[in-house]
């Protein structure tokens, strides 16, 4: 079915300064964008539907390529021990942080999981996200791990979102697997990514680089796996110091390397040498209160492209919009409005290996998009919560929220 889009500033992203056309149409068959440019220069075609924009700015859907959104539990108590003055990695040495989470997750069933996740892709959702990247890494074993990435699975096939799933088994060590953790390394390696690969659960595979979790050594171990199965890697890398897990990503050919806060110039060089996208995570910087910025110079000197994400999680990041992300990276790292929603947009989907499909507005790609009600798009970045007006239309079909609630 073919339809037609008319009365609307387009926010293409395909190039510099927004790639703005205004005074825009656009006609989409079935799932995807036939056409795309000025209303003036509109097609003669036999559209089944007209949609009016209302003058509206419409971007490509968001896409949040950092998420833990499936998880059981909480950590607000956590967060208020932070508040007291005990930082993550003593928090996390008590037995609390991540391995807290992993204790609510496996005692939760899938069903539990799923409704808990559905609720916060909807806030994601009406927040104008349209492609989802969802990591395991809180059942750290078999059975769990695969409860997780069948929740994902399960998201993308009951919402209007796109959901890629990541297998995070190497995020941390699980109690039984206390003082071995080449042990469990072995089994990441050997049985759960193989089984879980074979069960057609993962799209890519993460690990957590950094010194309370596991080394570069160990990290490379996973990716080797991973490249066995020709699964793409991505990697949790610099986060809190510098273990040069983003030049061992890229080595890798990683899709992305995130967090990076600690990133030094000769991991820009090598990320920059292999096309992996740096993603950056203001949510997880603010809430831990980092002060060490992510190296938003070299990224830019070196071409390196920049994907922003909530990096959504219990602990360190419970953040529920994507687009106070752009506020946050702007304000926080220094980007500009346009860098920061291209990292939502056109980069976020190269850190997900999508690139051909989604991202930007263009023939051929997805008609993912959104159609804001707003005066320019810097303003996407500018406002600080709130429920902007906006309609979202997935693979070519307006989003009813009233019927997801
Ligand atoms: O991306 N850095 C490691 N993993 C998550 C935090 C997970 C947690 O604390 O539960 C992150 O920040
Ligand atoms: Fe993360």
């Amino acid at each position: 079915m073919r339809q037609v889009w008319r009365n609307f500033n387009a926010v293409t992203m395909t190039g510099g300064a927004y790639a703005l056309i205004e005074r825009a149409a656009m006609v989409t068959r079935a799932e995807r964008i036939e056409w795309v440019g000025p209303e003036a220069e509109l097609p003669r075609t036999d559209a089944a539907h007209e949609h009016d924009l209302g003058g509206a700015w419409v971007t490509p859907g968001l896409i949040d390529c950092h998420t833990h959104l499936v998880f059981g539990g909480d950590r607000s108590q956590e967060f208020e021990q932070r508040l007291q003055g005990v930082d993550y990695a003593t928090i996390a040495a008590q037995g609390g942080g991540i391995a807290s989470t992993v204790r609510a997750t496996r005692a939760a069933s899938e069903n539990e999981l799923y409704a808990s996740a559905r609720k916060r892709a909807l806030h994601l959702l009406r927040d104008g996200v349209t492609t989802l990247e969802v990591k395991s890494g809180y059942g750290l074993d078999l059975p769990n791990e695969r409860k997780m990435l069948r929740v994902a699975r399960r998201l993308g096939q009951t919402l209007p979102l796109t959901v890629s799933a990541t297998c995070l088994a190497a995020h941390a060590l699980p109690p039984e697997y206390a003082g071995r953790a080449d042990d469990y390394i072995d089994e990441v390696a050997r049985r759960m990514l193989p089984v879980l690969a074979a069960e057609g659960l993962i799209d890519a595979v993460d690990a957590f680089c950094e010194h309370l979790a596991f080394t570069p050594g160990q990290v490379e171990r996973v990716f080797l796996a991973a490249r066995e199965l020709a699964l793409p890697v991505k990697l949790h890398a610099e986060q809190l110091s510098p273990l040069h897990g983003a030049t061992l990503a890229a080595r890798y050919g990683a899709w992305s390397a995130d967090h990076l806060e600690y990133l030094m110039e000769s991991d820009v060089q090598a990320m920059a040498r292999a096309g992996t996208v740096a993603v950056l995570l203001p949510g997880a910087f603010y809430a831990l209160r980092e002060t060490q910025l992510p190296p938003v110079d070299l990224l830019r000197r070196y071409g390196v492209p920049i994907a922003i994400s909530t990096d959504l999680n219990p602990g360190t990041s419970p953040v529920l919009s994507l687009r106070l992300m752009l506020s946050m990276a702007c304000t926080l790292f220094r980007l500009t409005p346009e860098e920061a929603l291209a990292g939502v947009t056109t980069h976020a989907a190269q850190a997900l290996g999508l690139q051909a499909t989604h991202g930007t507005l263009e023939a051929g790609k997805y008609a993912d998009f959104v159609a804001w009600e707003l005066g320019h798009p810097a303003e996407l970045a500018y406002w600080i919560g709130g429920d902007l007006p906006k309609r979202v239309v997935r693979h070519g079909a307006p989003v009813d929220f009233a019927a997801l609630d």
